[in-house]
């Protein structure tokens, strides 16, 4: 994207007030910038902008969509996205801010855009140790969509020139620079479902036994130790399963046609012919325009509004499969493949 309209700036600023004002202007334009955490640095974006989300998965180069953690300014800010038992209370309490990411369910009526939960039900919570970062959204009064800031299968940055160096300015206009992350480890992640003990997906900062001290042994779980019994890989976010339509989905260019008793999501205005008996009762474009970023800050939420209409199949004309489009193919490839519980959410 051209960077003509930005502020004159240079793209590495230390934390300071030039750097917050230069990051909330970026921030709001639906742009990321890189920001400092005690654990790693984050590439951070507006949490309810789909297309700004959508911007750090290019960035990143990420041929999936692994869900993505929402930072907050504290406690009162996460109420408004997820329902927080009293367990998940406690931990706030003794845990934020600091390197511990509590997963629970979505607020109903959420406005975190779905591309960041990958059409989960559940959200990522964090509330970062970091003067500048917790500044940065408390003014812009929205959650950081922020995975670690470096390219997909490269190692987490932890001071703020890896960052630069790994990434063109066109993709991330600043980086900001708070020196060496204290702690150089990325958070903890916890589960925290109604009704089951709470399961590390993630091991980090705040250890199982600490966890254990504050709730009891058996009401914290080790989800990565049984994993690894299994001699199984231990990811975070495994055998939680990513939204499926509850119709079936089928991937098509023709030939195969929706009757009217089907849904249809096309793309770019792509059509099947009515002559070739295409004939859905409802149907969506992600985008228009052909804008791959506005398609796949559309995906989740169209799947859902398509299924709601209860199709019995909902045909899909997928976007073109080259860069974000890698991602987007690959989630409906998943969702028109026989419905298994997806245990291949790899990290990020
Ligand atoms: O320390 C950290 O956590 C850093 C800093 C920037 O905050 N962030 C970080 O983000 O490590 P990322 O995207 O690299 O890793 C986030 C992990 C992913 O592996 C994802 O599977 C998991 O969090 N995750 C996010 N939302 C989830 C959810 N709803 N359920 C289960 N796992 C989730
Ligand atoms: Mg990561």
């Amino acid at each position: 994207m051209p960077l003509s309209k930005t502020p004159q700036h240079d793209a590495l600023l230390p934390v300071g007030e030039e750097a917050l004002e230069a990051a909330i202007a970026l921030l709001e334009r639906g742009r990321i910038v890189a920001v400092p955490t005690e654990t790693v640095y984050g590439l951070a974006a507006d949490a309810t902008s789909g297309t700004a989300v959508a911007s750090i998965y290019a960035a990143k180069g990420r041929p999936q969509f692994n869900p993505l953690i929402s930072h907050v300014d504290g406690l009162e800010m996460a109420l408004k996205y997820a329902v927080f038992d009293a367990r998940a209370e406690k931990m706030a309490e003794l845990f934020w801010p600091g390197s511990l990411t509590i997963v629970l369910s979505r607020q109903p009526n959420c406005e975190i855009n779905e591309l960041v939960t990958a059409g989960l039900d559940t959200i990522a919570l964090r509330c970062p140790d970091h003067t500048f970062t917790q500044s940065l959204i408390a003014q812009l009064k929205r959650p950081l969509a922020a995975p670690s800031a470096n390219p997909s299968g490269r190692l987490s940055p932890t001071d703020a020139e890896a960052v630069r160096e790994a990434f063109s300015s066109d993709d991330l206009p600043l980086v900001v620079d708070g020196g060496s992350c204290t702690v150089g480890l990325e958070s903890t992640i916890v589960s925290c479902v109604p009704g089951k003990p709470l399961i590390i997906l993630r091991p980090g900062a705040v250890t199982l036994e600490e966890l254990q001290l504050v709730f009891g042994p058996h009401d914290v779980r080790d989800h990565t130790a049984s994993l690894k019994d299994q001699a199984q890989p231990a990811a975070p976010g495994m055998l939680l399963s990513h939204y499926a339509p509850k119709a079936a989905l089928k991937l098509v260019s023709g030939g195969e046609n929706p009757t009217n008793r089907d849904a249809l999501l096309t793309f770019a205005g792509a059509a099947l012919s009515a002559d070739d008996g295409c004939d859905p009762f409802v149907q969506r474009d992600l985008s228009p325009t052909g804008d791959m970023k506005e398609a796949a800050s559309n995906l989740f939420s169209m799947l859902r509004e398509l299924d709601a209409f209860a199709p019995e199949t909902i045909y899909v004309i997928s976007p073109p499969c080259t860069g974000l489009g890698v991602a987007i193919h690959d989630r409906l490839q998943r969702a028109a493949a026989p419905r298994i519980k997806d245990t291949d959410i790899r990290e990020s």
